[in-house]
C-alpha cells in the first residue's frame, strides 16, 4: 500500500523523508518520489522502483534543499507504473504539490470540470486531479483550498499538501486511509503509520475521517473539511524502534515467525486466570452480557485474518455454543445482510485499515449489530469504529506475509470463545485445562521453530514444483487454507487449500506424479480419515508432507516427509500446526530467490478496494 511521509521543522527535510520512506517500504510499492519547498518554489524528484533508485536520482542532482517536504511510495491503482504517474504530483501552474494514499472515485468528473477551466493534465492519475482542484480553489490560503477541494471529492484519501507560496505551511487530511501527525519539538512528521514516526517522536495525533490538519513550525490545529475546529488528542505511539528493526534476522518474516513464542505470551499476558478458570478481556468486559446473549456472531475479514476468523468460528461454536458464521468482508458489504436483534459482528484485522473490512463493518453496524474488533494496530480505523475489541499485542508486523498476527488472532479468538463459554455452560475446570494448554503453547512453538533447518531441507525437495495442495480437516481446514496462502504470496507457487475430504470431489484429478500435498495430520477426531486421504494421494503418485503429532508411529509409514508438533487439545492445534507451514513458505521463497518481505504486487495493508 502507498506510504506517506511529510516533514516541517528546522532540519533539512530530504534525509528525514528518505528514512521515513524506507521504514514504510514493507507496505509494498512500485515507485517513489519527494518534493520540497525552497527559494526556487517546489522542487520534485521521482523514480520508478525502489527508494534506493530515488536516492540515486537525488544524488545525481545534488539533492533537494528545504526544511518542508513530502515524500511517497506509490502502489499503482489509477495509471500504469511510470515515472510520470509517480507521486508527488503538482498542478499545471506548479503551485501545489501533493501525495495521496487512497482512490478519488469521482476524479473523472472533476477532471472534465477542470479541463473546462483550462487546466492541463500530464498523467492518468486521480491524484493529479485532486492536486489541480486544490490549485484551482487556492486563493492564498492553502488550508482553506484543501478543505474546499475535499468537500468536492468522493472516495478515500490520506494526503499531505505543500504550496510554493507558503513555505511555512504543511496541510494533511484523511478519509478512509490512515494518517498520523507526529508531534516533535518545533518539528512535525506526518506519515501513514507509526513506523516512519517512532524514531523522531512517540507523541502523535491519529487523524479521524474528514479531518484537516494545518501544521506550521510554531504549532498545528485540526478542523473538519467544513473548517469546524476539532480538539486533537495527542496519544503515545506504542511501538518501539527496536520492534521495527530487523536485528540479526535475514528478513522481517523470519523475525516474526521466530518471535511468535514472545508475541503469543504478550497476547495472553494478564488475560488468563488458571486458578479461577477464567479469561479476562478488559476490552469487551462491558459488553459481556450482550455477547453472551448474542443469537449469532458474524466474523468478517480478508486473507489471513479470514482464515483466523474461520478457526474462530469452530472455537466459538464448540466452546461457547453460539451460532457463528464467517464472511469475506468484500462479499458481506454488498450482500445486503440480514441483521436481526442479537447479532454481533467481529472484524478481524492486523492493520485495522483494510478497506473491505472497514466497509463491511460499517454496513452491518448501520443495521444495528454490536461491533467488536480483533485488531493489532492500536488506534487503527477498525479499532476506533467498533464498540469494543481485543488487541492482539503482537507488536508491529512488517513482513507482508502475516505470521505472528495470525497466531495472535487465533489466540484471541480462542480466549474470546472461552470468555463466552464460561458465561454460559463451561465449567471452571474445563477452562482451567484449556488455559493450561494455552500457557504451554509459546514453549511448544519454540520447539517447532527450532526445526526450521530440517523444514528447509524438506522444502528444497519440492521447491521446483509449480502446484501444491494443502489439506486439513475440522479446525485445521482453515489452517490448510492459510498454508496455501503463505506459499502462494511469497514463493509465487500455485497452491490450493481445502478440506481433506473435498479432494475426492474433483481436485484429486490434479494429483500427478511427484505433486506435493501437505496434510495437517495431527492427532484429532478425524485422524484415521486423514490417513486414508493420504493413502489416496500416495496411490496416485503424489508426494505427502505431513504435519503430525509427536509420538505418532503410523504417519511415517504413509507420508514421504513429516514435521512433528507437540500434542495439544485439537481446538487449539492450529496455533502449532500453522508454524511448519509458515516456515515451509518462507524457505520456498528464499530458495526461489524472491523478496520475502516485499513480494510482487502485494501490499501489507490493502486500504483501497
Ligand atoms: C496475509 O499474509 C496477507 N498479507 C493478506 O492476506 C492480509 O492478511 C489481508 O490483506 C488482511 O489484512 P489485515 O489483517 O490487515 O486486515
Amino acid at each position: 500500500m502507498c506510504g506517506i511521509v511529510a516533514y516541517i521543522g528546522t532540519k533539512e527535510a530530504q534525509p528525514l523523508l528518505i528514512e521515513g520512506l524506507k521504514r514504510l517500504e514493507y507496505r509494498g510499492y512500485d515507485s517513489a518520489g519527494i518534493a520540497v519547498v525552497n527559494d526556487n518554489g517546489i522542487e520534485i524528484e521521482r523514480a520508478v522502483g525502489r527508494v534506493s533508485c530515488l536516492e540515486d536520482n537525488l544524488e545525481a542532482r545534488g539533492g533537494l534543499r528545504g526544511t518542508l517536504g513530502i515524500a511517497h511510495t506509490r502502489w499503482a491503482t489509477h495509471g500504469e507504473v511510470t515515472l510520470r504517474n509517480a507521486h508527488p504530483h503538482t498542478d499545471d501552474s506548479h503551485t501545489i504539490a501533493l501525495i495521496h494514499n487512497g482512490i478519488i472515485e469521482n476524479y473523472a468528473a472533476l477532471r472534465t470540470y477542470l479541463e473546462e477551466k483550462g487546466r492541463k493534465f500530464v498523467t492518468e492519475t486521480d491524484t493529479e486531479v485532486l492536486t489541480t482542484l486544490i490549485a484551482e480553489l487556492y486563493d492564498g490560503d492553502l488550508e482553506h483550498a484543501v478543505q474546499a477541494a475535499l468537500r468536492e471529492v468522493t472516495g478515500a484519501y490520506a494526503i499531505a499538501v505543500i504550496c510554493a507560496t507558503e513555505p511555512d505551511t504543511l496541510v494533511a487530511a484523511r478519509k478512509g486511509s490512515p494518517l498520523i501527525v507526529g508531534v516533535g519539538n518545533g518539528e512535525y512528521i506526518v506519515a501513514s503509520d507509526g513506523a516512519a514516526i517512532v524514531s523522531h517522536t512517540s507523541r502523535a495525533v491519529l487523524l479521524e475521517d474528514y479531518q484537516v490538519c494545518k501544521i506550521t513550525r510554531d504549532g498545528f490545529h485540526t478542523t473538519t473539511i467544513d473548517n469546524v475546529p476539532v480538539t486533537p488528542q495527542i496519544r503515545q505511539l506504542e511501538m518501539e524502534l527496536e520492534q521495527i528493526e530487523l536485528g540479526d534476522h535475514p528478513h522481517y518474516m523470519h523475525k516474526e515467525i521466530f518471535e511468535q513464542p514472545r508475541s503469543l505470551r504478550n497476547t495472553m499476558r494478564g488475560r488468563l486466570d488458571r486458578n479461577e478458570g477464567r479469561v479476562v478481556l478488559g476490552g469487551v468486559g462491558q459488553y459481556a452480557r450482550e455477547l453472551v446473549r448474542a443469537k449469532r456472531f458474524i466474523l468478517t475479514a480478508q486473507g489471513t485474518a479470514l482464515h483466523a476468523a474461520m478457526i474462530g468460528e469452530y472455537l466459538i461454536e464448540d466452546l461457547a455454543k453460539i451460532p457463528c458464521e464467517v464472511e469475506y468482508a468484500s462479499e458481506l458489504r454488498y450482500r445486503n445482510p440480514i441483521i436481526e436483534e442479537g447479532t454481533v459482528v467481529m472484524a478481524v484485522s492486523q492493520s485495522g485499515e483494510t478497506a473491505d473490512t472497514l466497509a463491511a463493518l460499517q454496513e452491518v453496524t448501520d443495521r444495528g449489530a454490536l461491533a467488536l474488533g480483533v485488531v493489532n494496530v492500536v488506534g487503527s480505523s477498525i479499532s476506533r469504529q467498533t464498540d469494543a475489541g481485543v488487541y492482539l499485542r503482537v507488536g508491529p508486523e512488517i513482513g507482508v506475509a502475516s505470521t505472528k498476527a495470525f497466531t495472535g488472532q487465533v489466540a484471541v479468538l480462542a480466549m474470546l470463545a472461552m470468555f463466552l463459554g464460561r458465561r454460559k455452560h463451561m465449567p471452571a475446570s474445563q477452562c482451567s485445562r484449556l488455559i493450561e494448554s494455552l500457557e504451554r503453547i509459546p514453549d511448544q512453538v519454540e520447539s517447532i521453530v527450532k526445526q526450521s533447518e530440517s523444514i528447509r531441507d524438506i522444502t528444497s525437495k519440492y521447491v521446483d514444483r509449480e502446484n501444491w495442495l494443502f489439506l486439513g480437516r475440522g479446525v485445521n481446514y482453515p489452517t490448510a487454507l492459510e498454508g496455501a496462502l503463505k506459499l502462494k504470496e511469497i514463493s509465487y507457487i500455485h497452491a490450493e487449500g481445502m478440506p481433506a475430504a473435498e479432494m475426492k470431489h474433483g481436485p484429486i484429478a490434479l494429483i500427478n506424479d511427484g505433486m506435493p500435498v501437505v496434510f495437517i495430520a495431527n492427532q484429532g477426531a478425524q485422524y484415521d480419515k486423514v490417513i486414508s486421504n493420504i493413502e489416496q494421494v500416495r496411490s496416485r503418485g503424489g508426494r505427502v508432507i505431513a504435519v503430525a503429532t509427536e509420538g505418532d508411529k503410523q504417519i511415517r509409514t504413509v507420508a514421504d516427509d513429516v514435521v512433528f508438533v507437540p500434542d495439544i487439545p485439537e481446538p487449539l492445534s492450529p496455533l502449532l500446526t500453522v508454524i511448519p507451514l509458515q516456515l515451509l513458505a518462507y524457505h520456498a521463497a528464499v530458495l526461489r530467490g524472491h523478496d520475502v518481505d516485499k513480494p510482487r504486487n502485494l501490499a501489507k495493508s490493502v486500504t483501497v478496494e
